[in-house]
């Protein structure tokens, strides 16, 4: 397929940064669409361990053609020490494997503090955001008061629009939040500064997708984030502000919805989920401490700990219908080997209704999910490369979910280093 999209289906860190560095070695170009620095998409490579919070996750393949497209809240300072981090390993990374779009939009340090101090403000009703500057900067570009990578490229465009921008923040800083200011002319110098470094990676990243898709080119559009946390698709409001699956894509990148040959999903065989909002697979007792310590369950941007819990069939099948995917790829299978027993959430009861589909648009809290349960295995697995030589056991549980879920596991990932694949199809 000349074009794929690979999105996070659950509530984000399904392993994605490892199946797309891993298809990367077949592509010719690899795509961020949306989110920012809030993603942390960790690869094991060569032994040696990369967390990608912007940079898509083509850059350790030589030859790969890596694009930021407009859909993407960028942090300069973030991606500059990105970039900078990966030099100094030794990876290259320069305006010849590396293009920024100029549509997309500049997270300035006002933005990241309001997004702190909107959090304070919410008290109880808090996000949980990664304070990386994501929800302010997408609210500004809906209020078309954001400013855009082209715009610090041109000093003068750049000193109106800051001017105006950051008055209304001070003013907002000050007044509301009782909290200190930013000097404008401080500011200015130092994001004009940013983009003169950044100039060489500029470019009209959705014309170069389109003609190397044109020209036969394999392209892989990379989810961040996951399905559940779309602004309009997830468990609004404990959401991120961008559409995270293969819905993003053609507003993120600037590229036709048909030319998206195919959709695939990336699923943990259990579930996670980090900051706050409702999560009804969720455990709180040992067996979610138990996941969380066997499958490292701490975030590779914050560090916080990640809520884990069981698989959610009702909510995957609504995240594969919504992104016509063909399939998904089931990750850390290798995290469930010592559980007696393995649950799933095959309904939901909503006021003691039973339903077995998705209620989107509804407030989740309170919803009692329905289990039903497979017996576990003991055997490790993270040596299996060849599906018939796993545990009886761990094939009827990925049958059992396959089938709940309606759609094929093209991929079974057993550890964390790209060799740690059973491949199924994909
Ligand atoms: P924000 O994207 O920083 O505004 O955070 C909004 C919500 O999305 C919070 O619950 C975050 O924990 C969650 N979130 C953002 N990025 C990621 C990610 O890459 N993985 C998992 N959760 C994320």
């Amino acid at each position: 397929m000349p074009s794929l999209s690979v999105f996070g289906a659950q509530w984000g860190d399904e392993g994605k940064g490892k199946i797309i560095d891993l298809l990367s070695s077949d592509v010719d170009c690899v795509v961020r669409y949306q989110g920012g620095a809030n993603a942390g998409h960790t690869v094991i490579a060569g032994g040696e361990k990369y967390v990608l919070h912007l940079i898509p996750s083509g850059i350790l393949h030589p030859g790969r053609l890596n694009l930021i497209g407009n859909g993407l809240s960028v942090d300069p300072i973030a991606l500059l020490e990105e970039i900078e981090g990966l030099r100094a390993r030794g990876v290259k990374v320069d305006g010849t494997n590396l293009r920024l779009s100029g549509a997309a939009h500049v997270i300035f340090e006002h933005h990241r503090k309001m997004d702190g101090l909107s959090e304070v403000w919410l008290g109880d009703g808090r996000i949980g955001t990664t304070g990386r500057g994501i929800g302010p900067c997408y609210a500004d570009k809906a209020s078309r008061t954001g400013l855009r990578i082209s715009d610090l490229l041109d000093p003068e465009r750049c000193r109106k629009r800051l001017k105006a921008a950051l008055a209304e923040k001070n003013a907002v800083m000050a007044k509301v939040h009782n909290a200190d200011v930013f000097d404008f002319e401080d500011q200015l110098q130092r994001y004009v500064a940013l983009g003169d470094k950044l100039r060489d990676f500029v470019g009209d990243v959705g014309h170069e997708v389109r003609e190397a898709y044109k020209a036969g080119k394999k392209v892989l559009f990379e989810g961040a984030q996951g399905f559940l946390l779309d602004i309009d698709h997830g468990t609004y409001p404990y959401v991120t502000s961008s559409n995270t699956g293969t819905n993003g894509i053609p507003a993120g990148v600037g590229f036709p919805v048909t030319g998206i040959d195919r959709s695939v999903g990336i699923a943990k065989a259990y579930c996670t989920r980090v900051g706050e909002g409702p999560f009804p697979t969720e455990d709180h007792g040992k067996e979610g401490q138990m996941i969380r310590d066997a499958g490292h369950e701490y975030g590779a941007t914050t560090g916080r700990p990640r809520r884990c819990g069981w698989f959610d069939a009702l909510a995957m099948r609504y995240s594969m219908e919504l992104n016509g995917a063909a399939g998904f790829v089931m990750t850390n299978l290798d995290v469930l080997t010592g559980f007696p027993e393995l649950r799933c959430a095959v309904a939901y009861n909503i006021d003691g209704q039973r339903t077995e589909t998705y209620p989107a648009g509804q407030d989740l809290a309170g919803i009692e999910p329905v289990y039903e349960s497979m017996p576990g295995w003991t055997e490790d697995i993270t040596a299996v490369r060849k599906y018939e030589d796993l545990p009886q056991n761990a094939r009827n549980y990925v049958e059992w979910v396959q089938k709940l879920v309606g759609v094929k596991v093209l991929m079974l990932s057993v550890g964390p280093d790209r060799k740690q694949v059973i491949p199924l199809g994909l």
